[in-house]
């Protein structure tokens, strides 16, 4: 993207929320991920002044919380944890009451819950951007990173498939919805009764019918990575659902990411993995640690991708 555009698309996202991957429009995203790179290679730096991001995780986070506080650091700002155990929080003071007086005292906030409606909530009082940090139905800054990923590998995305194989949850929403935006063929391979939510698969067909691409739900792993440049899957039972984590490895027996799966794709074709990983479940060792494998990259994606993000929610650019 020319860089006068891209610049112009992101000052429209200055005060706004980030709850799902279509808050986007697609050139949006297009300039979010190419701030994400020009920040990665130093070819542009952001200072936000000293503002504050405060971080509201109901669930346990590693990459999230750690890439949103050094990409706050980084960026001349900082992060207050307002982890529901030392806050009201975690007694139930009203999201209305909440998201109200914390937007008093901080710059954003980054939510990471269980329902949508929650974040939405959030972002109904409070008068500062507020940002999905995962929640059951998506995980937006996740597929921010994964495709940037995926670009920093084939140039252009436009055209490519990414094939997710798993159970069809918030990161494969998200990944839906963003690749849609972004013109990828996304099939997600799942079995039956693990589909992605038909609200979310008719918006993304939706987007992706804007750029001539397709987003596909198949039930056969084999057709569903065939020749696709990227593969991509997840743990089958996420943070929730720990009570049906022996169900679901029934369910999902032979949508193992192995080696015969990955030669189904294309030569080329990179490994994706959001992460945390169960080895032998989900993905094989020899895939997760294997020549295809970009999950550490797509990690370090994640302090990036949020990098831009921040600055173009919080005006620095
Ligand atoms: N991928 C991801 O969101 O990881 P964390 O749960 O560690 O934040
Ligand atoms: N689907 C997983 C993603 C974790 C980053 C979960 O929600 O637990």
């Amino acid at each position: 993207m020319e860089s006068a555009t891209a610049v112009s698309r992101l000052s429209e996202l200055r005060g706004r929320d980030f709850l799902s991957s279509a808050d986007l429009t697609a050139e949006q995203t297009e300039a979010v991920l190419s701030l994400a790179g020009d920040l990665k290679h130093g070819r542009r730096r952001v200072d936000l002044g000293g503002k504050v991001l405060g971080l509201i995780f109901l669930k346990a986070s590693t990459r999230t919380r750690v890439s949103f506080s050094v990409a706050m650091a980084r960026l001349g700002g900082q992060v207050i944890d307002l982890n529901p155990s030392v806050t009201q929080v975690g007694r139930g003071e009203p999201i209305a009451d909440t998201a109200r007086v914390l937007s008093r005292y901080v710059d954003a906030l980054a939510i990471r819950t269980f329902a949508q409606a929650e974040v939405d909530d959030y972002a109904h009082w409070a008068s500062i951007p507020v940002i999905n940090a995962l929640t059951d139905l998506e995980h937006p800054c996740q597929a921010l990173a994964d495709f940037l990923t995926v670009q920093e590998t084939f140039g252009e995305l436009e055209g490519l498939t990414l094939s997710y194989v798993g159970d069809g949850n918030n990161v494969a929403h998200s990944l839906m919805l963003c690749g849609a935006l972004l013109g990828v063929n996304v099939r997600v391979g799942c079995p039956s009764d693990f589909a992605p939510d038909a609200a979310i698969l008719e918006r993304s067909r939706a987007l992706a019918a804007e750029r001539g691409s397709v987003v596909e739900v198949l039930h056969d792993p084999v057709a569903a990575v065939r020749g696709a440049h990227a593969l991509y899957t997840d743990v089958w039972a996420s943070m929730g659902q720990e009570e049906e984590k022996e169900e679901r490895q029934q369910a999902f027996a032979g949508w193992c990411l192995d080696e015969d799966l990955l030669a189904e794709a294309d030569p080329r074709a990179i490994v994706l993995h959001c992460l945390p990983a169960y080895r032998g479940l989900e993905i094989s060792a020899g895939v997760m640690e294997g020549s295809a494998s970009r999950v550490f990259d797509q990690a370090e994606n994640r302090l990036h991708a949020q990098q831009a993000l921040l600055a173009a929610l919080l005006g620095g650019l």
